[in-house]
């Protein structure tokens, strides 16, 4: 089996986390093993540098280190041996999060980014680790606000305003638009069911799920 690295992004709010656990579901009834995981985080030391990012304010470049620094632990320690096994990796957030949060939103020089990101996601042979596919949930920062609205104590990011989840979700069109193969957007502000149905066509029409798999997964 062929490892399979798969990233969701969008704005907070968008709705990604039900439908990863769905997508991990529908992997294992395919008999996959399947490594969910998520960054800022990942593992002990990368989920200390994600209470810190996300708690602390700090200045644009240094959250932007402790984004990669946490990465690359997390790319070392489970992402290239879970890869190297063959399983599924389903990462909830990878780098387009560094260049939509650090770059977009708080509008931190993208050409640094692009250098750590070489740095950080250089692997052995010298190419370069990016996910085989990004699920991009794409929301109007209007209606993530709603959404959002009461539902939990917000963090550092989530309290911001929404014209800094506008620059946000401008940031993930320029990555999107940059690498175009590697990204399916989705219309996340349609119901749940249907904004399943647009992620699993995605995988069905690679033939890395089947069809009545598919059809008989999501979530509730
Ligand atoms: P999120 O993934 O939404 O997790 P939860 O649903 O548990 O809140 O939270 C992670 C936050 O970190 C989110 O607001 C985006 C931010 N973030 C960055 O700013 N830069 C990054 O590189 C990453 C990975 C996340």
């Amino acid at each position: 089996m062929q490892g399979l690295f798969i990233s969701f992004e969008g704005i907070d709010g968008a709705g990604k986390s039900t439908h990863i656990e769905s997508l991990a579901a529908a992997f294992r009834a395919q008999n996959r093993t399947v490594v969910l995981t998520r960054e800022p985080g990942g593992t002990p030391l990368a989920e200390k540098l994600r209470a810190l990012a996300l708690n602390e304010p700090m200045d644009a470049l240094t959250e932007a280190l402790l984004m990669f620094a946490a990465r690359r632990e997390h790319l070392l320690q489970v992402i290239e041996p879970a890869l190297a096994r063959g399983d599924v990796v389903l990462c909830d957030r990878f780098t387009d999060a560094t260049f939509a949060y650090q770059g977009g939103g708080r509008g931190f020089d993208l050409q640094v980014l692009a250098q750590l990101e070489q740095w950080v996601q250089a692997r052995p042979d010298g190419s370069l680790r990016q996910p085989d596919l990004t699920v991009w949930f794409d929301l109007a920062p209007e209606i993530a606000a709603q959404r959002l609205a009461g539902a939990r104590v917000p963090d550092k990011f989530e309290s911001q305003p929404v014209e800094f989840f506008r620059r946000v979700a401008a940031g993930y069109a320029d990555r999107a638009s940059a690498a175009p193969q590697r990204f399916v957007r989705l219309d996340a502000a349609l119901e749940k069911h249907k904004v399943w149905q647009q992620l699993t066509q995605a995988f069905v029409r690679r033939g890395w799920l089947a069809i009545m798999v598919a059809a008989n997964s999501g979530p509730r």
